[in-house]
């Protein structure tokens, strides 16, 4: 799973060339499965790609369907990816983080959802046997940075992630620069927003699952995005090109 439907569409593509050459996929052009226009589904082989659009109330909407779907298909032994984007903390742009556990923006590995007014906690730990198996590929099979550490999610891009040039900001530069510089201490190596749902979703559901995100800017520096389209494009790619080595391997072990 990752954000964006374009995204998505260039991993299932991306996912299928590198399956046909392991034999666990055909030349079936890849084709959106999904019969609503919020979000696309793709399958090659095996293999689902799915977009989860932005935030929280998105991508648990989301889970809840695929992992229904799956649920009547009868599918076991599945594991879970979010793909994505994060802003880093004090690493250069580009960096892949593996995320150790997901966390709010009070530094709690938990997720709290509303349920007929009352408030329930899920505990936002991720497999940390998985990915350490993801962080072994990285090892050999990729040439860019890969750091293991918390995630901090986030619900909005502004100022839920210190950012000052929202429309809105209750806060100074110098009071942003301590949060950051606080939450990097405890542990915190990006932000986004949508690891924690992520996490403690598939971890109710008993679901083995990992969140790959790569940083496009180091928040210690600037706020903006300030990458050449063909850098933010090549580094988008990046979590997808960490992941495929354990898919296939996967997929061997199981098939
Ligand atoms: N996605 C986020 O949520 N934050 C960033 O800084 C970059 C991508």
């Amino acid at each position: 799973m990752g954000g964006s439907i374009n995204r998505m569409k260039k991993f299932a593509n991306f996912i299928k060339e590198k399956l046909q050459l392991a034999g666990f996929a055909g030349d079936k052009e890849v084709s959106n499965l999904s019969r609503t226009d919020r979000y696309v589904i793709y399958k090659i082989g095996k293999v689902l790609t799915v977009s989860h659009g932005i935030g929280v109330p998105s991508i648990s909407i989301v889970l809840n369907e695929i992992i229904k779907v799956l649920s009547y298909a009868g599918a076991n032994e599945v594991v879970f990816f979010r793909v994505g984007t994060s802003g880093g903390l004090g690493t250069e742009p580009g960096t892949v983080v593996i995320t150790k556990k997901a966390v709010n923006g009070s530094m709690e590995p938990k997720y709290e959802n509303m349920i007929l007014g009352k408030r329930f906690y899920y505990p936002s730990d991720l497999d940390s046997k998985l990915a350490s198996q993801i962080q072994f590929c990285s090892q050999t099979d990729v040439d860019f940075p890969v750091i293991y550490g918390d995630t901090m999610c986030a619900s909005d891009f502004y100022e839920g992630q210190a950012r000052l040039d929202g429309a809105f900001c209750e806060f100074n530069e110098q009071e942003k620069m301590t949060y950051l510089k606080d939450i990097k201490k405890a542990g915190v190596c990006n932000i986004e927003m949508e690891s924690l749902c992520f996490a403690a979703m598939c971890r109710k559901a008993g679901i083995s699952a990992a969140v790959v995100c790569v940083t496009l800017v180091n928040r210690l520096k600037e706020d903006c995005v300030t990458l050449s389209p063909e850098d933010h494009e090549e580094y988008q790619l990046r979590p997808m090109k960490l992941i495929i080595p354990y898919i296939i391997n996967h997929l061997l072990k199981t098939q």
